[in-house]
C-alpha cells in the first residue's frame, strides 16, 4: 500500500455479500480498499487492496473518506464505529450498508452527526448475486452523504426503466425503515407462493415438475417477478438421487429477523398489516411441535392452476399495498415524506421482491403521493379480477383441512377494507361496559357512555 492514488472507499466486512458488492464497485472503475477482522475473509478478497487494520485502511482513502460497512446487524456494526471513530476526521463518512434496524441507524446517524461525521444507511437488496451485478439500494441519513456517494451508488444498482435502483429516501433510518418493510413483503410473498405450491400438491396432484412448468408461464405473464422465477427453480431442482430437491427439504422455515421488525413496526403504528405479521406467524408454525393428522385427502379440484394465478396476483397487490401502507404511515410518524412512487420504481430492479406488478404502485403514486392501500382503479381492478378465484380455492382448501393462512388472512384484509360497516360496534360497545372507555355514536357528535346500571 501507499504506492499511487488513494482509494475512493473503504469496505469494512468482506463475507459473501461485502466481496460482492467489493467487485461490483472495482467493476465501474472505482478504487476500493478492504478489511475485514477475519483474516480468511481477506485472503478472498480480490476487488482491491486489503488493509491489515482499520488504521491503514483510513489512512489509504482520499479525503473526507468514506467507508462503507458490510458487517452484521446488531453489535458488530456498532464495534466496527466505535473502532473507527479514532482514526477519523470531522466530514468522513460511514455508511451502513447491513440489514440494521432502522432505529440503530436513526441512534447512529444522531450520534456521528454530534461527533462531525455523515451517516448512510443503505438498504442493500438482491442476496450475492445483486450485490456482485447490480442490487436495489434504499438509502436514507444525511443528504450531503448520498450526494457524495451517488455516483458510485448509482454505477452499481441495479438499472430499471431507464433509472438506476438507488435513492435518497429521507433522513437517518429512512432507508433501513424501507428496507425492513421490502423484507416484510418478501416474507409474505413467499409465503402466499409457498401455500400455492402447497394447494398444488394437495387439491391439484401436481408434481414439482409439473408446478415448475406452471410457475415458468406464471413468470411470462402479469405475475413476472424474481420470486415467481425463483420459485420455479426451487420446484425444478433435482436431488443426487435425481427425484425433486423438494421432497428432501425439511419443511421447517427459519427467519433473520427483519420480517418480524416490519409487523412489529406496523403493530406499532396502528396500520393494519396482517399479512406481514401473518407471514412471519407461518414460518413460527413449522418450527412449533406438529401433530401426526393424516395428509388431507381429496378429490383433484378442477381448474386449480387457472385459478390461482388471478388470485395469487390479487393477494400479492394486496401484500405490498399493506407494505406501502406501512411506509406511508411511518413516513408521517417520522416526518420523512417517503417518496412513494420513486420507491415502487426502485423496487423493480435487483431486489428481492421485484415484480411486475409494481408498475401498479408506480402508477397509482404518481396520480395521489397519499392513496389509501388500493385506492387506485386499477390496483382495485387487479385485486377484483381475483376475486372469485381466491375465495373460491380458499373455500376448498379449507374445507379439505389444509391450512392456508396468509390467502385467509389477506383476504380478510381486503374485505374489510371494503365493507362499509364491520364489527367495532361490538368491541366499543364491550370496552364501555366494563371499563366505560366511551364510544361515538352514529347520530350525534362527542363520546359517550352507556348508563350500564350496577357491574
Ligand atoms: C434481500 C433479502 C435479504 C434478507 C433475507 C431475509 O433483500 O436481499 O431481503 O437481505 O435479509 O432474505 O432473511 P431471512 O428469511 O433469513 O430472515
Amino acid at each position: 500500500l501507499g504506492a499511487g492514488a488513494l482509494s475512493t472507499v473503504g469496505l469494512i466486512g468482506l463475507g459473501v455479500m461485502g466481496r460482492n458488492l467489493a467487485l461490483n464497485i472495482a467493476d465501474r472503475g472505482f478504487r476500493v480498499i478492504g478489511w475485514d477482522a477475519d483474516p480468511a475473509a481477506c485472503a478472498n478478497f480480490a476487488a482491491g487492496a486489503v488493509a491489515t487494520d482499520l488504521a491503514e485502511l483510513v489512512r489509504d482513502l482520499e479525503p473526507p473518506r468514506a467507508l462503507l460497512l458490510m458487517v452484521p446487524a446488531g453489535e458488530p456494526v456498532e464495534r466496527v464505529i466505535d473502532a473507527l471513530r479514532p482514526h477519523l476526521a470531522a466530514g468522513d463518512l460511514i455508511a451502513d450498508g447491513g440489514n440494521s434496524h432502522y432505529r440503530d441507524s436513526r441512534r447512529r446517524a444522531d450520534a456521528l452527526r454530534q461527533a462531525g461525521l455523515l451517516y448512510l444507511g443503505l438498504g442493500i437488496s438482491g442476496g450475492e448475486a445483486g450485490a456482485r451485478h447490480g442490487p436495489a439500494i434504499m438509502a436514507g441519513g444525511d443528504r450531503a452523504a448520498y450526494a457524495r456517494l451517488e455516483a458510485l451508488l448509482e454505477a452499481i444498482a441495479a438499472p430499471a426503466g431507464g433509472e438506476a435502483c438507488v435513492a435518497w429516501l429521507g433522513p437517518d433510518g429512512a432507508g433501513h425503515f424501507v428496507k425492513t418493510v421490502h423484507n416484510g413483503i418478501e416474507y409474505a410473498v413467499m409465503q402466499l407462493i409457498a401455500e400455492a405450491v402447497y394447494l398444488l400438491r394437495h387439491l391439484g396432484g401436481l408434481t414439482p415438475p409439473e408446478m415448475a412448468g406452471l410457475f415458468r408461464n406464471w413468470n411470462r405473464g402479469v405475475l413476472e417477478s424474481y420470486l415467481v422465477d425463483c420459485a420455479a427453480a426451487v420446484l425444478a431442482a433435482r436431488d443426487a438421487g435425481g427425484g425433486p430437491l423438494l421432497d428432501m427439504i425439511r419443511d421447517r422455515a427459519g427467519e433473520k429477523g427483519t420480517g418480524r421488525w416490519a409487523a412489529v413496526e406496523a403493530l406499532e403504528l396502528g396500520v393494519a398489516a396482517p399479512s406481514l405479521a401473518e407471514a412471519v406467524a407461518a414460518r413460527a408454525m413449522t418450527a412449533a411441535p406438529r401433530g401426526n393428522a393424516a395428509e388431507p385427502s381429496s378429490p383433484p379440484l378442477d381448474g386449480l392452476p387457472a385459478d390461482l394465478e388471478p388470485a395469487l396476483l390479487a393477494a400479492a397487490v394486496c401484500c405490498y399495498g399493506q407494505g406501502f401502507a406501512l411506509l406511508a404511515a411511518a413516513g408521517r410518524e417520522y416526518g420523512w415524506e417517503l417518496p412513494l412512487a420513486r420507491i415502487a420504481r426502485l423496487l423493480q430492479g435487483g431486489c428481492i421482491i421485484r415484480a411486475r406488478l409494481l408498475d401498479g404502485f408506480a402508477a397509482a403514486f404518481d396520480a395521489d403521493a397519499t392513496p389509501g392501500p388500493l385506492a387506485h382503479p386499477a390496483l382495485a381492478a387487479q385485486v377484483g379480477a381475483g376475486l372469485v378465484p381466491w375465495r373460491r380455492l380458499l373455500a376448498a382448501g379449507i374445507a379439505a383441512g389444509l391450512p392456508l393462512p396468509l390467502f385467509a388472512s389477506t383476504l380478510a384484509w381486503y374485505d374489510a377494507t371494503t365493507r362499509p360497516r364491520l364489527w367495532a360496534d361490538m368491541i366499543q360497545g364491550m370496552r364501555d361496559r366494563f371499563g366505560r372507555h366511551g364510544f361515538e355514536r352514529i347520530d350525534r357528535p362527542g363520546q359517550h357512555h352507556h348508563d350500564w346500571g350496577e357491574a
